[in-house]
């Protein structure tokens, strides 16, 4: 068993639901069990809480509000889904965690970070990803490509925001990414699907082999012991 947790971040339309079925399908062909599931949501709970916190309802409570919303949602999440699974030995793909809420809730508002710091860690009970893809596109690039997937559906609560706060998120994804070189790894998503796909699954393959995923102790290199 290979027990990972593995997150994609980035920015809208930066290719990172694409991505993580392709890697699915990469560690499933290797006769790995995957769960994926994506935030806000992945469980019940957190659903519930995803239709509020997106289809705009909180934002005129402010970014606190809307911080505490998205952490409660994780704590469901965590709790109900993604420890279990990881207790099972299972390999977890999570579209969007707490990467996320430091760039979209924390930078450029006007929010105690320390609040929000405590809030993650309750929520998550000190789990953090074992690995971190951060899928970097221009802002330009990811909202023509979000403005083309949705058709004729409005944008939602976050999508709206401009192509200079969307630059400014990208931005710090990669400081997040440059500060936690260990974790994370970005990748540039304006390459081919395919190419993309080869490249992560290379990356998470070289992780595995070389048990570099063992940040927190945990034993994942079974496998690769054998
Ligand atoms: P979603 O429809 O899942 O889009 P995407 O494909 O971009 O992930 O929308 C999730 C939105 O919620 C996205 O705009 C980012 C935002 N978000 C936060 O602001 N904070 C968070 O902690 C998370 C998980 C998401």
């Amino acid at each position: 068993m290979t027990r990972l947790f593995i997150t994609f971040e980035g920015g809208e339309g930066s290719g990172k639901s694409t991505q993580i079925a392709r890697l699915a399908e990469h560690l499933r062909s290797d006769g790995r069990f995957v769960v994926v599931t994506r935030e806000p949501g992945g469980s019940p709970g957190a659903d519930a809480i995803r239709h509020i916190i997106l289809s705009g309802a909180a934002e005129e409570l402010g970014a606190e509000v809307e911080a505490i919303l998205f952490t409660a949602a994780r704590a469901d999440h965590v709790q109900t889904l993604i420890g279990p699974a990881l207790d099972r030995g299972e390999i977890v793909l999570c579209d969007r965690f707490g990467d996320s809420t430091a760039v979209y809730q924390l930078q450029g508002e006007d929010i105690d970070p320390k609040l929000v710091e405590r809030l993650e860690r309750a929520a998550t009970r000190g789990l953090r990803p074992d690995l971190t893809i951060v899928l970097d596109v221009p802002a330009a690039v990811g909202l023509e490509r979000a403005r083309r997937r949705r058709g004729k559906e409005a944008a939602d609560r976050f999508e709206k925001d401009n192509e200079a706060v969307q630059e400014f998120r990208r931005q710090a994804f990669l400081k997040i990414a440059a500060d936690d070189r260990e974790r994370c790894v970005v990748v540039d998503g304006t390459k081919a699907a395919d190419e993309i796909a080869k490249e992560i699954a290379a990356i998470v393959d070289d992780r595995v082999d070389a048990g570099r995923l063992d940040a927190i102790g945990r034993n994942l290199t079974v496998e690769a012991s054998k």
